[in-house]
């Protein structure tokens, strides 16, 4: 195992040098001034980062599981039904979450190579004359399949079928990587976790309500203590938390905020495409099919190749770690076996994903896969020199020196 060799997994993405060193303090009074005073401008920040003014953040100890389940038990009860789309792990994940939590699912099940259907959201709601669906659940970027869905398309499938649901969004593998707009989308509830674009240890889970989900939670009856969101808020909002908080993990987010703010988020979502971009070119280099069956669709953070008939995704993997010290995703699910993925969101150069590609490549030729050697690194080096030229991915960064980090 090497330990300076970058990760290709979707998270816990790579760890920029300087939020490494933004991380490394030594105890800190979270009771004193100074962690007060630090507080508005995480909150001031992750407001940009999820594209909200009116909605509120909250953030916990936790991960982005703990998200969805704050996010569920502040506004929902015992027996509301609520509407989900399942087309990979994740958003299955989160159905059976919601099961355990004594809610009812309405599942529609998708094919794991597409999106979430708004047409099928669309039917559902308007056949519920009776307006009983209290929520509709996405996940915008499914981590499992690199597919990503059309947020802006579910938000106008609930409002022409006339429901009232609240739209509750899983952007663990979104947020802070691709566009996410909880105001323009009407977004109720959008949920993350540090370990993903945010470029953090895992650690934080980050969730934002907005008003109306916040309205709904005064009359929701499920248990919540932990995760209770209004004590949450109004510990936070008095500078404190309710109960001890990870500093060095808040000192990070931080500066992570600073990095991406400084960038530019529409630059940050740009270099994710571009960097999306030639991993795509590069497997269409090797003749091989991504998950996603329609590209509009595909995931700028995380790409799902699947492997050809014969071969066995996990091994791929397992060769890459074993022989070159290098990480990948494996196909996660029904996935299994059939595909690996990519992953890279983040922090991580040309340079970087060019090595990740050529070992998948080198690890590929030494099982046999039928592809051409050099074929795919050459198509993203191709594509990168004409992406990112007369603006290296760290322009943006030049009289910052810790931004270069992130490029
Ligand atoms: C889309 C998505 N949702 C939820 C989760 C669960 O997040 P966590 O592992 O931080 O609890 C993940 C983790 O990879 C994810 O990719």
């Amino acid at each position: 195992m090497s330990l300076s060799n970058p990760v290709f997994i979707p998270g816990p993405t790579n760890l920029p040098d300087s939020i490494r060193r933004a991380i490394d303090l030594p105890t800190v009074d979270h009771r004193s001034p100074a962690f007060a005073a630090s507080l508005p401008q995480l909150f001031d920040g992750l407001k940009q980062i999820v594209g909200t003014t009116t909605g509120k953040i909250f953030i916990f100890p936790g991960t982005g599981t703990g998200g969805w389940e704050a996010t569920i038990s502040n506004t929902l009860s015992r027996g509301d039904r609520v509407l989900a789309c399942r087309h990979g792990v994740f958003s299955d994940k989160w159905i059976r979450m919601c099961q355990n939590f004594g809610l009812i699912v309405d599942v529609i099940d998708c094919d794991w190579r597409g999106p979430a259907d708004p047409t099928q959201i669309e039917a559902i709601l308007r056949a519920d004359t009776g307006r009983q669906i209290k929520a509709v659940l996405a996940t915008h970027n499914e981590t499992a399949t690199g597919v990503r869905s059309d947020l802006a398309s579910i938000r106008e499938a609930i409002d022409h079928a006339g429901s009232d649901a609240l739209f509750f969004v899983d952007g663990v593998s979104s947020i802070a990587s691709m566009d996410f707009q909880m105001d323009e989308w009407g977004i109720d509830a959008a949920v993350t976790g540090s370990q993903k674009g945010l470029m953090l240890p895992a650690g934080l889970s980050i969730v934002a309500l907005s008003q109306k989900a916040r309205e709904a939670g005064q009359n929701a009856g499920l248990p919540r203590f932990f995760f209770d969101c209004e004590i949450m808020g109004a510990m936070t909002d008095a500078g404190g938390f309710p109960y001890t908080p990870p500093m060095q993990l808040l000192a990070g987010l931080s500066h992570s905020l600073e990095l991406l703010l400084n960038e530019g988020l529409d630059q940050v979502f740009s270099r994710h495409f571009k960097m999306a971009e030639g991993v795509r070119q590069a497997t269409a280099a090797w003749g091989m099919d991504l998950c996603c069956q329609d590209l509009q669709f595909a995931s700028d953070t995380v790409t799902t190749i699947m492997v050809p008939d014969g071969f066995d995704g996990d091994r791929l993997v397992a060769h890459a770690y074993d022989r070159y010290s290098m990480s990948f995703g494996v196909g996660l699910g029904q996935l299994a076996g059939q595909a690996f993925r990519i992953g890279h969101l983040g922090a991580l150069s040309e340079a970087q994903a060019l090595s990740g590609l050529a070992v998948i490549e080198m690890a590929m030729l030494d099982l046999g896969y039928p592809i051409t050697g050099g074929s795919g690194v050459a198509a993203a080096q191709e594509w990168y020199r004409s992406a990112f030229s007369g603006h290296s991915v760290d322009a943006s960064a030049a009289d910052d020196s810790a931004c270069e980090d992130v490029a």
